[in-house]
């Protein structure tokens, strides 16, 4: 069973269930909690008494009350500048834990010293998304079950007050958290269960379970579209391409196109990766999976827009039959591109996608993609990079990344990177060189956007992590969904 939440208008002291996480401020026994704490036997009392527990930021106390009183969990909050960050990130590390201690199932308050200023509303969205991000683990290739233990598979979110309004937001949290997970799953399959071929397929249920449109085009179909800047980077794999076009019509009107890079292993090709995290490659398609987590969150909620994702998925393999560097190749859009270097594959693929959006006249276009190492020395992996033609448009995603807890921080496309791209031979070159290697890849991107809207997110530092934390796992994080979530339900 698939792990899910609900909304149990229920105070915490009257709810029975085998674990209760209850998030609190860094402060004394919230006042609140006084009904759960005599029915507890003083549980919570002895705890904060004792100096065992202050309620800093994912700081736990798993307490043991007297009788058949279910086990609490407290989670704090700390002191945090952003509350909904905050509450997001203790129902994740609640999950978490929940689910390592092996519970079946349990429930969750958010005390509202802890919630202050937030909404019933906001509360219900927040601690949906955090609960299934905590509780998210892919067990699937261990073999006999690594864990005896039963794995937990429904968290009651516990309504105390406002509870018409915590459904809401139940619902649209619940409806993003699906998304996430979809996508987190496709991230981490590797690249021999996950090539473009399956990718399609997925895309084609995904499609099917919400009654979305969908287009698949193979090697034929990519060839008579003229996609030659895709079809460079396929050369070398035995693997298939595809060119998945997925459709939601929630409203006339332009829609908006959502460009996912979907590279189901990147070697590099002849332009090869040094084997040491190489491993790692296979989360060359995270911006194709965050797009199909969209398409997740739009099935389920329906909202009153339009929009369209478009995946460009290949191998970059090394073969006797792979693109060579100094190969010229012909874009979807007519221009020509000089191949310096094969391991700069995502953005020929993508130049092909930016040209195909045209016939959607959209009303603008985001794309997303793991593109350059260059970006994890800019920012970490704390934020996206984030570059764009339109300062409308870039507010948005800031906006949304903001709320999302998916932060995206611009990087400029001033002309002078421009030049770096220039090519003695053809129109441009796919490489620009060392020196801002996320802009250059940005400005080749934007050589193939015509009229339209256009915001660049460069995910490579934060599509997935190798730290284990208390919120969270090791792997694919999602990056992306929650973003464009937020971003498409404002424009709804
Ligand atoms: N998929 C990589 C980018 C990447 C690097 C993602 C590290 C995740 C972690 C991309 O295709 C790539 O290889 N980019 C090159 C570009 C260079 C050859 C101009 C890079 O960043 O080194
Ligand atoms: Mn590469
Ligand atoms: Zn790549």
């Amino acid at each position: 069973m698939p792990f899910q939440t609900q909304v149990v208008p229920s105070a915490p002291e009257a709810h029975r269930t085998p674990l209760l996480i209850v998030i609190v401020p860094e402060a004394a026994r919230p006042d609140s909690l006084r009904p759960l704490d005599s029915q507890s036997g003083g549980a919570l009392e002895r705890c904060y008494g004792a100096g065992d527990f202050a309620g800093k930021k994912d700081e736990t106390a798993l307490l043991y009350p007297e009788g058949d009183r279910p086990r609490l969990l407290l989670v704090g909050i700390g002191k945090p500048d952003d509350l909904r960050s905050a509450i997001r990130r203790a129902a994740a590390v609640g999950a978490k834990r929940a689910r390592t201690l092996g519970v079946p199932e349990a429930a969750l308050f958010v005390t509202p010293e802890a919630g202050g200023s937030l909404s019933g509303r906001e509360i219900g969205q927040l601690t949906a998304e955090g609960a299934a991000k905590g509780a998210w683990h892919f067990p699937d290739f261990k073999q006999p079950p690594e864990e005896k233990k039963p794995s937990l598979e429904r968290l009651d979110l516990l309504a105390s007050a406002d509870v018409v309004a915590f459904r809401e937001g139940h619902q649209i949290g619940a409806a993003i958290a699906e998304g996430q997970v979809f996508c987190r799953r496709l991230q981490i399959l590797p690249g021999n269960h996950l090539p473009p071929r399956k990718l399609a397929e997925a895309a084609a249920e995904l499609a099917h379970r919400f009654g979305h449109g969908i287009t698949v085009l193979d090697r034929e179909g990519i060839e008579r579209e003229g996609m030659g800047a895709l079809l460079a980077v396929a050369q070398g794999s035995s693997e298939e391409p595809r060119f998945i076009a997925i459709e939601y019509a929630g409203a006339g009107g332009p829609p908006v196109v959502l460009v996912g890079k979907g590279v189901s292993f990147d070697t590099g090709g002849v332009s090869i990766k040094p084997a040491q995290g190489m491993e790692d490659m296979k989360y060359d398609m995270s911006g194709a999976a965050a797009v199909l987590g969209a398409f997740e969150m739009l099935g389920r909620l329906r909202p009153k827009l339009s929009v369209v994702g478009l995946i460009p998925s290949a191998e970059n393999m090394v073969s006797a039959a792979a693109m060579r560097p100094g190969d010229v190749v012909k874009s979807h859009l007519g221009k020509t591109i000089e191949i310096v270097n094969t391991d700069a594959e995502g953005r020929l693929l993508l130049a092909d996608a930016l040209s195909y959006a045209r016939r959607y006249s959209p009303a603008c276009v985001v794309d997303i993609a793991t593109l350059t190492g260059a970006i994890s020395v800019a920012l970490g992996h704390t934020a996206a990079g984030l570059m764009g033609n339109n300062e409308t448009l870039t507010r948005e995603l800031i906006e949304a990344g903001r709320r999302a807890d998916e932060r995206v921080w611009e990087l400029p496309l001033w002309d002078e990177y421009k030049e770096l791209n220039k090519s003695e031979i053809a129109d441009v070159k796919n490489t620009g060189g060392r020196a801002a290697g996320s802009i250059t890849a940005g400005w080749f991107l934007r050589e193939f956007v015509s009229g339209f809207p256009w915001a660049h997110v460069d995910i490579a530092g934060t599509a997935y992590t190798d730290r284990e934390d208390a919120a969270s796992a090791k792997g694919p994080t999602g990056m992306g969904v929650r973003l464009f979530c937020e971003f498409l339900l404002a424009r709804s």
